[in-house]
């Protein structure tokens, strides 16, 4: 198999001063096939941050393996250091006093890449990130946003065959966060790049990533397509239309038997969104409805979204 980022077996722990350490991530095994897009996916506190840094080589894991195309980080962090770039959370790693145009000939330049060779890929960044303005500004004058997008291209431009990203649309605002959302779906679709990528917005991670790993308490949970994970949710996701609207006592009998059911209404109709485990759920439902009079125009099986599915399994509803 074409696996170019293996992680096996991964244990961090964090000493304390004067307090027990912390078990940021025990175990966590995952690998990334060449040239695909993984999301690591997981509460705060889950530990992809310390994952990450550690495939960086930024700390030093407890134990557990990490191979780069074919190489053991831990025990060649050099050779393994040449073939990873890493966008870290909130670290806008760039040069203040050089342009756009200056960092990203450094760092391709740190990469080996001759100038002459690499201007045309540098004038595509510069075009993705929407930062031709701003080519002959020193870094330090641009916007938080555009400092961002500029790391990340800094990344990029090195051109490693695997690439980290850490919450990169972290702080920014709408627009820019879809930019540079649109900027990773395009460099995704080209299948040219191996990315792992952390993130909160699932918007994001739904866009641009066919995988997902989910962590959850340092322990992976899901290692899935999203595309699996979206039908497997379907079976259980269903979508109620009801005639009229609900009279509050049947409302507070569904909310208290299925908590995290939703209600909405229009004026003639409401609709009922529920997470239904089997059969004798839904058998349930209906049968509360119909002791509270209800006409029941449809039931469908409802599309559901990465963030239900995400919060559905740090929940701990999936079996
Ligand atoms: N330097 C540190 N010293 C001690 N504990 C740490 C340190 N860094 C992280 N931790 C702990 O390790 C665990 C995992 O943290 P990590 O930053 O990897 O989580 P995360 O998944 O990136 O969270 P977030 O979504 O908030 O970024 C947490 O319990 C955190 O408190
Ligand atoms: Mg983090």
């Amino acid at each position: 198999m074409d696996t170019v980022l293996e992680v096996k077996d991964l244990t961090k722990r964090y000493r304390r001063r004067r307090a027990e350490p912390v078990m940021a991530i025990d175990r966590v095994s995952f690998a990334v096939r060449k040239n695909e897009v993984v999301g690591l996916l997981g509460p705060n506190g889950a530990g992809k941050t310390t994952t990450i840094k550690c495939i960086a080589g930024l700390i030093k894991a407890n134990s557990g393996e990490i191979w780069l195309d074919g190489i053991e980080a831990q025990r060649q962090p050099k050779r393994a250091m040449e073939r990873v770039a890493a966008l870290l959370e909130g670290n806008r790693n760039i040069y203040w006093r050089l342009t756009p145009r200056e960092n990203l000939e450094f760092f391709a330049g740190i990469q080996g890449h001759m100038v002459g060779k690499v201007k045309r890929y540098i004038d595509e960044l510069i075009e993705l990130f929407d930062l031709k303005d701003k080519e002959h500004t020193s870094a330090r004058m641009l916007s938080r946003g555009m400092q961002q997008k500029l790391a990340l291209a800094c990344a990029l431009v090195r051109q490693t065959e695997v690439l980290l990203l850490d919450e990169p649309t972290l702080g920014l605002d709408v627009e820019t966060s879809y930019e540079l959302r649109h900027a990773l779906k395009q460099m995704a679709a080209r299948g040219e790049r191996t990315i792992l990528l952390s993130s909160h917005d699932m918007h994001v991670v739904e866009d641009i990533c066919e995988r997902v790993v989910i962590i959850n308490n340092g322990r992976v949970v899901v290692d899935d397509r999203v595309s699996n994970l979206i039908k497997l949710f379907r079976a259980s996701a269903y979508r109620f239309e009801l005639e009229g609207r609900l009279v509050e006592q049947l409302e507070l009998k569904l909310k208290e038997r299925f908590p995290l059911l939703a209600l909405s209404a229009t004026d003639h109709r409401t609709y009922i969104d529920a997470d239904l485990k089997d059969g004798s759920e839904l058998y349930e439902v209906l049968d509360l409805l119909k002791a509270g009079g209800t006409q029941i125009k449809s039931i469908g099986h409802k599309e559901p979204d990465l963030e239900e599915i995400f919060l559905a399994i740090v929940r701990g509803q999936l079996e």
